[in-house]
């Protein structure tokens, strides 16, 4: 059997009372069944206040490990302000190497727009730190009239074609490149 993937969902708000926990735990129920990726989440407000960190390491090096071990990265970013939140970009810049060669697809959210022009600000910075950005996304437009009181999405349905295609093409990416970094580990294709 071929070993599983390691895909991380990373929260982008850090904000008490956050719509990013409805997202993110809609996305990881759709996921959970994943016969290929093996899920982790990567949460600001856990690298802010050490909660879930493990003792023996400081919240750097816990972020460092969980990127380093991750091949795959899915965003769930609101936007705030036509721009994504300081806090994800607060846990992006603490991590640099462990990003090289590895895919980032993107979940938003947010008013009329849906986050989408944080995503498009989120490729910038993600090409800086060598990833690559999928094309393939989802976007909540007016988010909170998507989801009843319980969570659920009021129509299902409609998002599993979009969340499938995402999920086949960071698939595709996830197993190149990690066979790419096996044969080659980036860190030497140039000084
Ligand atoms: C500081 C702030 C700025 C916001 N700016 C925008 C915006 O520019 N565009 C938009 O569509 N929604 C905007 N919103 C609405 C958020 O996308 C929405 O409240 C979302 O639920 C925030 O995510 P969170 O609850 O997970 O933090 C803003 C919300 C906040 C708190």
């Amino acid at each position: 059997m071929t070993e599983k993937l390691t895909l991380a969902v990373i929260y982008g708000s850090a904000r008490q009372g956050r719509f990013c926990d409805t997202v993110a735990s809609w996305l990881i129920r759709e996921l959970s069944a994943s016969s290929v990726f093996s899920l982790t989440i990567i949460d600001p407000v856990r690298l802010r206040t050490s909660r879930g960190v493990e003792k023996a390491i400081d919240p750097a090096e816990w972020m460092e490990r969980k990127v380093a071990e991750a091949d795959a990265f899915i965003v769930v970013t609101p936007e705030y302000n036509h721009g994504y939140p300081a806090a994800l970009k607060e846990l992006i810049d603490s991590v640099y190497e462990p990003w090289h060669a590895k895919p980032v697809a993107f979940v938003s959210y947010g008013g009329a727009s849906g986050g989408i022009r944080a995503v498009e600000q989120l490729r910038q910075v993600f090409g800086e730190l060598h990833t690559v950005t999928l094309r393939d996304g989802i976007a909540f437009p007016k988010a909170w009239s998507k989801f009843d009181a319980a969570g659920n999405l009021y129509k299902p349905d409609e998002l599993r074609a979009p969340l499938f295609l995402m999920m086949d093409r960071l698939t595709w990416w996830a197993r190149t490149l990690k066979s790419a970094r096996k044969t080659t580990p980036y860190n030497e294709i140039a000084a």
